[in-house]
């Protein structure tokens, strides 16, 4: 084992050699004194007895992957139900009040889109270039206008994207906001691991591979500072993903649901008519609702009808909730709530054993939490139907389905709807795509009717681009 002169650097040097992973040290003589430094810092970072838990409950045991027992389809407040315009005022209400702020999970790696740099910061919109971060910006910014107050935003990176996002709203201004009504925090990490020996595998000689550690890792950093929060006098937390620009931010209706409904987890869901299209379905287990990913519904399930036609488990998830601050970080005895961490194969190059291993076959394992898996530890939660048009067109993949091109392409036949409703005569091919690019900022506009108020005395010329900001 190698001698160090740190007593506490010593101790964290023979746990690993305890724990069977003092390959780490494997380069040590080859590395320069800050090399040395950094993967001491790494070392000390790694809550190696935590990390020896996940392998033994989770690749050392069967049962972690045990299938989810009998679920069946949930309920839903159906887009038809008559009580949902009577919400949107109490939702407002607490908009208004201050007590609403907006979390975007935005840590994920984005390895498929195969964009360099954060997600978020990806160029989506059709003419301007803007990104997916300004136009959740820009919603934030005419919200403050609609609500009078701002709305408080958390930006939830990892560590590997955290500077670039930081980097990225400072060059940008922050699209109008604020600094103060935003926070940019980063996840946590946990080492990748090489799936057959268990050992933590490098980014390169004298690096540990980290990958964050799901979304669920949101729970934590909500956790983390929830006392920040509260003096805000912020109750409800309302998250949305990266990669949906048609995410609808703070939507009233929705929060005014949850309160209504006394809901500690509200979710939004499409309709899912496509049974193999890869989203998580809501359904109920025992008395309790919760996320089955795509690849955990049997394929029985995954195709059961109603009589009716449509898929028994259809309420597709698309990862915008309405989260009570109360519920995930009780100010009372019990403590916050612990989620349940999953195991990710995944093909990634990495250094072990003196060479690097390419990419090419599922070759390392990560542990990973999810955000909605807290839904099942509430007493009441509550999916709500969202129409797909006009709230969900990811952009996950670089090509084929939801890729920047389906994403664009929704953005595209939503405005033209919206043009449309305003009186703005607007020629269409046959597959309902407008004959003309058209871009509405979401600073302007959020809906058809906001955008009617927007547009008077504006005067649109009758061809070529329409880009309304
Ligand atoms: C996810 C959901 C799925 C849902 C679909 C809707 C999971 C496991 N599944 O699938 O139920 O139907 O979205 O689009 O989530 N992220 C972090 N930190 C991480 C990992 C991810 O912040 O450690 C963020 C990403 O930046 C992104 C979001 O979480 O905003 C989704 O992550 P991703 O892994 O792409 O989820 P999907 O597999 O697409």
């Amino acid at each position: 084992m190698i001698q160090l002169e740190d007593p506490s650097d010593q101790a964290v040097v023979a746990k690993f050699f305890e724990a069977d992973q003092g390959h780490l040290f494997d380069d040590w003589e080859q590395l320069d004194s800050l090399a040395r430094r950094h993967l001491l810092t790494d070392m000390h970072r790694i809550d190696l007895r935590f990390l020896q838990q996940l392998i033994r409950d989770h690749l050392d045991s069967d049962a972690a992957e045990a299938p989810i027992a009998a679920p069946t389809p949930p309920d839903w407040i159906p887009l038809t139900d008559p009580g949902r315009e009577t919400a949107t005022e109490i939702g407002l209400h607490a908009l208004r009040q201050g007590e609403v702020a907006v979390l975007l999970v935005a840590g994920g790696v984005g390895t498929r889109l195969g964009h360099a740099g954060p997600k978020g910061s990806y160029p989506l919109l059709p003419i301007s270039g803007g990104t997916l971060f300004q136009v959740f910006a820009e919603s934030l910014v005419r919200l403050r206008k609609q609500v009078g107050r701002h709305i408080h935003w958390i930006i939830m990176t990892s560590p590997s994207n955290h500077e670039q996002t930081v980097d990225y709203f400072q060059q940008h201004s922050f699209h109008g906001l604020a600094p103060s009504e935003v926070t940019i925090q980063p996840q946590e990490q946990l080492p990748v691991l090489d799936p057959r020996r268990r050992k933590i595998l490098r980014a390169g000689p004298g690096r540990v591979l980290f990958s964050p550690d799901g979304h669920g890792g949101s729970i934590r950093l909500l956790q983390k500072i929830s006392e920040d929060l509260r003096e805000r006098g912020i109750r409800h937390i309302y998250s949305h993903q990266v990669d949906n620009p048609l995410a609808r931010i703070a939507d009233p209706e929705l929060v005014g649901l949850h309160l209504r409904e006394k809901s500690s987890f509200t979710s939004k869901a499409v309709a899912k008519t496509d049974p193999e299209e890869k989203v998580g379905v809501f359904c109920k287990v025992g008395d309790r609702l919760r996320v089955i990913e795509y690849s955990e519904l049997g394929p029985n399930d995954r195709v059961r009808t109603e009589p009716d036609g449509s898929l028994c488990f259809r309420a597709g998830n698309v990862a915008t909730h309405v989260i009570d601050l109360d519920f995930i970080a009780p100010q009372s005895a019990g403590g916050p709530l612990q989620l349940p961490f999953h195991v990710a194969r995944k093909a990634v190059r990495h250094w072990l054993d003196g060479r690097w291993h390419e990419a090419s076959s599922l070759n390392s394992v990560r542990f990973e939490t999810f955000i909605f898996d807290v839904l099942p530890m509430a007493d009441r939660g509550l999916v709500v139907e969202a129409d797909r048009a006009l709230e969900f067109a990811p952009v996950k993949n670089g090509e084929g389905a939801d890729s920047p091109a389906t994403s664009r392409a929704a953005l595209q036949k939503l405005w033209a709807n919206w043009l449309v409703e305003c009186g703005v005569q607007i020629e269409f091919d046959d597959n309902g795509a407008p004959l003309r690019l058209i871009e509405i900022s979401s600073r302007l506009a959020g809906d058809a009717e906001q955008l009617r108020l927007a547009l008077e005395g504006v005067v649109i010329a009758p061809d070529g681009p329409i880009l309304l900001r």
